[in-house]
């Protein structure tokens, strides 16, 4: 009786020790794992694949390896739905067992990753979600961000609406923190600028039944609309408004999402649109001369924002683990690694701020033909004010 106890205590200590050197082993060798949590059905579809496409870009031009160590991918659709977002991470987190998390694009879903990712300590990386909170109150030093808060371009829009003398504006965007988020951002650049917005319409993400609210917007007759939509949604916004006429009368404002990967489908209704970005097509330095060569000829199809927030989410990890030779359990060295790297990136070189959020340039740019094109830089060094990071 005794024996038999002895034996199995030693088999069990036998297979804690091997577990624990399992996940020692997986911790410094072999493939890292990837958890690339994205949509890839509904209205941010097209958003998710040139997200994967410019991650996987970057990982290829390393040889298909990051910090010395090959990549192995799994992937999740997270339909951009919140209600789903818990039991969709915790597939990557608890049955893939993932090292990294990269995702994703809707803000809703996103704070449920951040959660997630915070409460078991696994990396996120989010490589386009603005959600303030993120990189505010929620801030830790396990998530960082390729991408941007939402804040940041509405912001940036706001001035430079002021600046183009706008002393009415309305904002329309779907109802949820992206786009009320953007907006709030919009109208704290406009009232420093000497304006301010006197109706936000909002509709349920993700629809794009917009007729009763252009109707409102045309008999209110503002100076100009700031609208937050992206993906789909946008390319319908931006035809039904100009369908409506409104585009000859009013102009139409937003953050670059709103003609980012949509201008073909678009068209003329899009054409000299100004938006803000940190980003530009047609940025004419070496570095996006090359990204976006490589990335044509890879896929076939133009670079956007989205696969420039994929590419630089891959460096920022890239350049964390080449500072820990790939061992991920010098999780300390690695986080801090990620946080202070400068992003050689195809929109320019940035930084991340203590909350672990892009410094970045703000540029307006302009519609023509299929391109956003650069005009001026809006903000320099923009720095989401990270309300409530404690880090
Ligand atoms: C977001 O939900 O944070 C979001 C989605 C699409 C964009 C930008 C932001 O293009």
């Amino acid at each position: 009786m005794r024996t038999t106890r002895n034996l199995l205590s030693s088999a069990a200590a036998l297979l804690a020790a091997l577990a624990a050197f399992g996940v020692q082993a997986q911790a410094s060798s072999g493939p890292i794992k990837i958890g690339l949590m994205l949509p890839y059905s509904g209205t941010y579809a097209a958003l998710g694949a040139a997200i994967e496409n410019g991650f996987r870009l970057y990982v290829q031009e390393q040889g298909g390896k990051l910090g010395g160590r090959e990549i192995e991918y799994f992937k999740v659709d997270d339909e951009s739905d919140p209600s789903k977002a818990t039991d969709n991470v915790n597939k990557l987190i608890k049955r893939d067992n993932v090292d990294v998390l990269v995702g994703t694009v809707h803000s809703g879903v996103a704070l449920a990753m951040a959660k997630a990712a915070k409460d078991n300590n696994t990396l996120l990386v989010i490589p386009n979600a603005g959600a303030d909170a993120i990189t505010g109150p929620m801030c830790a030093a396990n998530i960082v961000r390729s991408s941007f808060t939402n804040w940041q371009p509405g912001y940036a829009m706001g001035i430079v609406a002021g600046h183009k003398g706008v002393k009415r504006a309305m904002t329309i965007t779907w109802n949820y923190a992206a786009g009320t988020e953007s907006t709030k951002g919009f109208t704290e650049g406009l009232e420093k600028s000497g304006g301010k917005v006197t109706k936000d319409l909002t509709l349920a993400f993700p629809n794009v039944e917009f007729q009763a609210l252009l109707t409102e917007i045309a008999a209110q007759k503002p100076d100009a609309v700031y609208a937050f939509f992206a993906g789909g949604g946008a390319v319908k916004f931006v035809k039904d408004y100009a369908a409506a006429g409104l585009n000859k009368t009013i102009p139409l404002y937003g953050p670059g999402f709103l003609t980012d990967g949509t201008l073909e489908a678009q068209g003329a209704a899009a054409q000299n649109m100004l938006t803000t970005l940190h980003y530009a097509d047609n940025l004419d330095t070496p570095r996006n001369n090359a990204f976006r060569k490589a990335y044509a000829i890879a896929y076939k199809s133009n670079a956007d924002v989205y696969a420039v927030q994929g590419y630089d989410a891959a460096q920022i990890l890239g350049n964390g683990l080449k500072a820990v030779n790939g061992d991920l359990s010098r999780r300390d060295q690695l986080t801090a690694a990620m946080r202070k790297t400068v992003v050689d990136s195809p929109r320019g070189k940035f930084t991340l701020s203590a909350a672990g959020n892009p410094v970045q340039d703000i540029y307006l740019r302009e519609v023509k033909g299929n391109y956003n094109e650069f005009r001026s830089v809006a903000v320099k060094a923009l720095a989401d004010p990270a309300r409530g990071c404690k880090l």
